[in-house]
């Protein structure tokens, strides 16, 4: 096993809160980007480990041994004894649709028995069928709808997330998705980064309207950048959508308004969207199932993070999905997400994600891990705060219910989550739901 450096300082850290006994602390060994190569496969394992907090962020972490000479716990401070068990960092979740209304378990049904997510689409249903059900909700019932998928990605071991909006498609959907985005992540554990996402699909009043639809998004930028509602910009770029000219235009004038940039590239037919993120210094570039060869040697030469969702493409059914072995292989950063979302994804679960990466996309359990972790912090504006153990870094934490890492990915189906820290607080267990 590797072992992480130790957090060491002369004297004693000051800690309100310690998991000790830690079996195998997994720190993600955290540098200063996101991971590529052999060092997306490193996970820091401290085995026999002590993890200790302050104020919510990392003080110290390392072997068992050295806890007593390295920590002082504070008066009231919180003790866990891990008993052996695993620790990760909370997962991040850098791509999801999580505020929409209504499900579309008929179009699911549609699509078992054969027809396309494109053929749904065009016949007013997909996105627009949700964009429906969003207009026509209220913010107090959006509000509650999002803070019962929060605690399921809790319970799931999800500390932290990215939420687009994208479901409203005009001006006051667009901000009253972003607002529940906003009310929902300081109402709840889980962060959400929250993205403007107007360019998700053309709306039935720009039907025939292409143009004025597109200059409606940039309309849009101005009062979403001043109000504080988002902090990237997304477009889904893709056959039926938006085309890779239409994208530009708009990620070009989002990056005037001060947004940071994620693109859904080549989910559906390759367009060459991924090689327009990689030309505009997109933070993300997202889903990859079509990608070129061309866009994964760009994807490998760039800081764009490559962001795969393979419950997505798995839900759509098409394997094997995006190539994530040869993006790997080629030195791409890679993160990965659900996507969760009413239409291609209603998974919440990261470590399902982990194992379909693994057995499907050709990752190995290890890259799954940074990839949930780490990486995906780096996709979700959240890079160098969370996503691993050194000392400064969140203190969002997962216990869970093993002794051996590769359980999360190979026990698929099984909530291994026994307890979430999040902020250096406990906030879910297994025995205290
Ligand atoms: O990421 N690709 C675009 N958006 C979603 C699908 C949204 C929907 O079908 O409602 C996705 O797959
Ligand atoms: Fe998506």
């Amino acid at each position: 096993m590797v072992h992480a450096d130790t957090v060491r300082r002369p004297g004693k850290v000051f800690a309100d809160m310690v998991i000790t006994n830690i079996g195998q602390l997994l720190t993600m060994n955290p540098g200063k980007g996101p991971k590529r190569g052999a060092e997306a496969r490193d996970l820091g394992i401290i085995e026999n480990a002590f993890l200790a907090a302050s104020q919510g962020k990392v003080a110290a972490c390392g072997p068992q041994a050295a806890f007593s000479e390295t920590v002082e716990l504070v008066a009231g401070a919180t003790v866990i004894d891990a008993g052996g068990k695993v620790v990760a960092p909370g997962f991040i979740d850098c791509h999801t649709h999580v505020v929409f209304a209504g499900w579309r378990g008929e179009e699911y049904g549609m699509r078992s028995r054969g027809a396309s997510y494109l053929e749904i689409a065009a016949k007013g249903g997909g996105i627009m069928s949700t964009v429906r059900a969003t207009r026509a909700a209220s913010r107090e019932e959006l509000i509650e709808r999002t803070l019962g998928f929060l605690d399921e990605m809790l319970s799931l071991g999800t500390t932290s997330c990215e939420g687009k909006s994208g479901y409203g498609l005009n001006l006051e959907t667009e901000i009253k998705q972003l607002e529940v985005i906003r009310e929902c992540s300081r109402l709840h554990p889980v962060d959400i980064v929250p993205t403007f996402m107007g360019a998700h699909a053309f709306p039935p009043e720009f039907k025939h309207d292409r143009k004025g639809y597109i200059d409606e998004v940039i309309r849009m930028l101005e009062p979403v950048s001043r109000l504080k509602l988002a902090r990237f910009a997304d477009v889904f770029c893709d056959v039926g959508n938006f085309t890779v000219e239409e994208s530009r235009l708009i990620l070009e004038e989002a990056r005037k308004h001060g947004f940071e940039l994620k693109l859904h590239a080549d989910e559906l037919e390759n367009t060459g969207a991924t090689e327009l993120a990689c030309e505009l210094g997109a933070v993300s570039c997202d889903h990859l199932i079509k990608v070129s060869q061309r866009g994964i040697e760009m994807l490998a030469e760039s800081d764009t993070i490559t962001v795969l969702l393979p419950a997505t493409s798995c839900f759509l059914g098409e394997f094997p999905g995006a190539p994530g072995r040869r993006l790997i292989d080629s030195g791409a950063a890679v993160a990965i997400a659900t996507d969760f979302n009413p239409g291609t994804c209603t998974a919440m679960s990261m470590p399902l994600v982990m194992t379909l990466a693994c057995s499907v996309l050709g990752f190995s359990p290890e890259e799954a891990f940074v990839a949930a972790t780490w990486n995906a912090g780096w996709a979700a504006g959240l890079g160098g705060i969370a996503g691993g153990f050194a000392q400064g870094l969140a203190m969002d934490a997962v216990i869970f219910d093993t002794q051996d890492y590769l359980d999360v990915p190979y026990r698929f189906g099984t909530n291994l989550v026994h307890t979430v820290i999040k902020a250096g607080k406990p906030v879910r267990s297994k025995n205290n739901k």
